[in-house]
């Protein structure tokens, strides 16, 4: 019934009707969109007026223009096809959620989804049917500013938080008013440009882009994400906007991804600056020919491709099938039938609450020397740069939420515990003001951080240590005799190497949202139980980068680069904190792994047969809290380097003080192939060792057998 209505669809549309349909434009003047759409040049609007929209002061965006130019767009345009809107809502809209790499600390994809489904309702309600989110670009390199939309290092945690989104934003059901078209990006390898620097050359092999970048986006397509975008950087020389291999083949073909794929903004007018295109006019017939189904905002596809089609270049029938892939994405979320906007129920209060609860669960306690948490009636003092900040706390990306709901670590702490026992400084010195108060407490709450602005799109840092000044005043309070809690507030992992040693607690807060601040200080207080775990490795210092747990046993010094042996003569080869890390106020006990059958046949394997790990877990501590149990899988020998260690399951569960919990997980043949020399996806027979614990150096380990 669908594909009738669609080829009916096409059946009647001219080839510039049909053109129209792949072009999107961006948020411009008024009547200059007015008349486009009315000439039916546009398919799709992308609700942002700049190329870096996450970054660039944007204007406030006119919601309600919208209806207005889906009126002309129905009764006035040639095909009378409504029109796509499509808008950054990255980790939040009115509500702003932690940055996407916070809240994957929260390992919690049940909160994920309800979170993003809270945000779905929202951007719904403003006429948004298309975010351009989650991005599922897998990041080992902190200096690279989009880290921060990103769920880590690690594919599979990408894979389980970007699908948590995906279900989140789109809904049980598509055609719902309140459901919105996800998109997965940028695919792929984006994360990989050398050295961090955006936009710049990736260098990755089949293998590595197969196994390590292609799992989250495969994972995307079997929750039947409705769009995928493209990424900017090449793959062995191929911009991936121009790689049919890479769009149509492996994504398309091969994963059956049957929505459409946007290109990133002025990815295809840009294969001219990466001159792998002599003009406009040729970049669009290379895109066109890999069948990037639409153009985003640089227009080469309407200025272009009547004419290619006319001197036979692109076909047609390409282009049908481009048409085919846009018009299935409007019918499936209920554009086709319901274009204007559907005012839908939301409930502001529980997606504060859920954004409470994010933030409470993204916050990691890297290091407690039994100061945390500090008695209500304790005074402390508040120094540092983020004090008082407010803003960057929202973290990049802030389209629409609204920083008047933000409170400062300063009036949280100030609400909560009074102004009498919160001394307050927001200097990075140590001035004569801050020693006459420092003076008077035992205990200093040092809260420092980076602006949002040196993070997100193309704000990539050369180096991730804390400034100088930072350094020295935590060096200079610790001198004091003052217990210091560290208070950090960074979007991306920062080096600690000098600082870590002055610190007796550090609280890593990210950018967490709105309530960033509330949830610090329910932790500091101890109203809450910290339970987040690092999402990606935190190096010691800037050289250590690229450090990340998943790495290949090497031919000699056996373990090395994050294990026990050495690499660097001038800096330990362990990172700062490893993958998965995270404190409690309670102590978690692991005992009696076991695993029901040792070993199962390759064949039985690809049946759908299991292997059956479980553990218990014991809160052997006075708080009651939550534990993110993780299971990883170590390949002993294959025809292939393998990781030394892969995330391949985790839990998130709550356990009660002196309560215990057994955790159960499961292997099969997702979990223990991989692609290997061919680029088939297989399993290999051989043995494996299974590790389950608090983070990826966990030391309970069973072997099983493939056979
Ligand atoms: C970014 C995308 C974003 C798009 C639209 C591009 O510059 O790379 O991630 O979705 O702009 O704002």
């Amino acid at each position: 019934m669908v594909h009738d209505k669609i080829s009916g669809l096409l059946d009647r549309m001219s080839l510039e009707d049909k053109i129209g349909q792949l072009n999107q434009i961006c948020f411009k003047d008024a009547e200059q969109m007015r008349y486009e759409v009315r000439k039916g040049r546009v398919g799709s609007i992308v609700l942002a007026g700049t190329a870096t929209a996450g970054n660039d002061e944007q204007k406030k965006m006119n919601f309600d223009l919208l209806n207005e130019l889906q009126e002309i767009a129905l009764k006035e345009s040639p095909a009378g096809i409504p029109l796509i809107f499509g808008r950054d809502v990255i980790h939040g809209h009115h509500t702003v959620l932690p940055i996407p790499l916070a809240l994957a600390a929260s390992f919690n994809t049940e909160l994920t989804k309800a979170a993003y489904r809270a945000i779905a309702k929202e951007a719904a309600s403003d006429g948004v049917h298309w975010t351009f989110a989650p991005m599922l670009d897998v990041s080992r390199d902190p200096r690279w500013g989009r880290c921060i939309e990103g769920f880590g290092e690690d594919p599979y945690l990408t894979a389980k938080m970007g699908e948590a989104v995906i279900r989140g934003f789109q809904g049980e059901n598509s055609r719902k008013a309140d459901s919105i078209a996800a998109c997965a990006k940028h695919y792929i390898g984006y994360a990989a440009v050398e050295g961090g620097r955006d936009y710049g050359k990736a260098e990755i092999s089949e293998y590595t882009l197969r196994n390590n970048y292609l799992l989250p986006f495969k994972a995307a397509v079997n929750a039947e994400v409705a769009t995928v975008m493209n990424s900017f950087n090449e793959v062995s020389g191929q911009p991936v906007a121009a790689s049919r291999y890479i769009l149509h083949d492996v994504l398309k073909d091969e994963l059956g991804f049957d929505g459409f794929i946007i290109s990133d903004w002025g990815a295809v007018a840009q294969l001219v600056n990466q001159r792998v295109a002599k003009d406009r006019k040729e970049a669009a017939m290379l895109c066109a020919n890999a069948e990037l189904d639409m153009d985003m905002a640089d227009g080469c596809y309407i200025e272009n491709l009547y004419k290619l089609v006319e001197e036979g270049t692109v076909l047609e029938t390409t282009i049908d099938k481009m048409v085919y892939r846009v018009l299935y994405i409007k019918e499936k979320f209920g554009i086709l039938d319901n274009p204007y906007i559907c005012k839908c129920d939301i409930d502001y209060e529980s997606s504060l609450k859920l954004s409470k609860e994010c933030a409470d669960e993204s916050v990691v306690l890297l290091k407690n020397n039994d100061i945390l948490p500090i008695d209500k009636s304790e005074k402390i003092a508040i120094v540092g740069n983020f004090t008082h900040e407010k803003r960057s706390l929202l973290g990049s990306w802030t389209l629409d939420g609204d920083v008047g709901m933000v409170k400062s670590i300063a009036e949280a702490f100030v609400d909560y515990a009074g102004s009498n026992n919160v001394v307050l400084s927001q200097s990075e010195y140590l001035t004569d003001e801050i020693l006459f108060h420092l003076h008077k407490v035992d205990t200093v709450v040092i809260a420092i951080g980076e602006s949002h602005r040196v993070t997100g799109e193309n704000n990539c840092l050369s180096k991730i240590e804390l400034p100088e000044a930072q350094v020295e005043l935590i060096k200079q309070i610790k001198a004091l005799g003052k217990k210091v809690v560290a208070v950090l507030c960074f979007g991306r992992p920062a080096a600690l190497e000098e600082a870590e040693p002055y610190m007796d607690a550090v609280l890593y807060a990210w950018h967490s949202g709105t309530f960033t601040a509330l949830s610090v200080k329910d932790i500091v207080y101890g109203l809450i139980n910290p339970s987040g775990k690092l999402p990606m490795t935190m190096p010691r210092n800037t050289g250590q980068i690229p450090i990340y747990y998943n790495y290949p046993a090497m031919p000699r010094n056996g373990m090395s680069y994050y294990g026990t042996g050495s690499n660097y003569l001038d800096c330990m080869s362990t990172p700062m904190y490893p993958f998965g890390y995270g404190l409690s106020y309670t102590e978690f006990e692991y005992s009696d792994i076991n695993c029901e059958k040792d070993d199962i046949s390759v064949d039985e394997l690809r049946r759908g047969e299991k292997f059956r790990i479980s553990i218990m877990i014991k809160n052997i501590g006075k708080y009651s809290g939550k534990e993110t149990v993780q299971c990883y899988i170590s390949d002993l020998y294959a025809s292939m380097t393998r990781p030394l260690r892969e995330l391949k399951g985790f839990k998130k569960i709550f356990i009660e003080s002196g309560k215990k919990e057994k955790v159960i997980f499961e292997l099969g043949f997702e979990e223990l192939g991989f692609y290997n020399a061919n680029t088939e996806f297989n399993i290999e027979p051989g043995e494996f060792d299974v590790y389950i614990g608090k983070d990826c150096t966990a030391k309970s380990s069973v072997r099983i057998t493939v056979v």
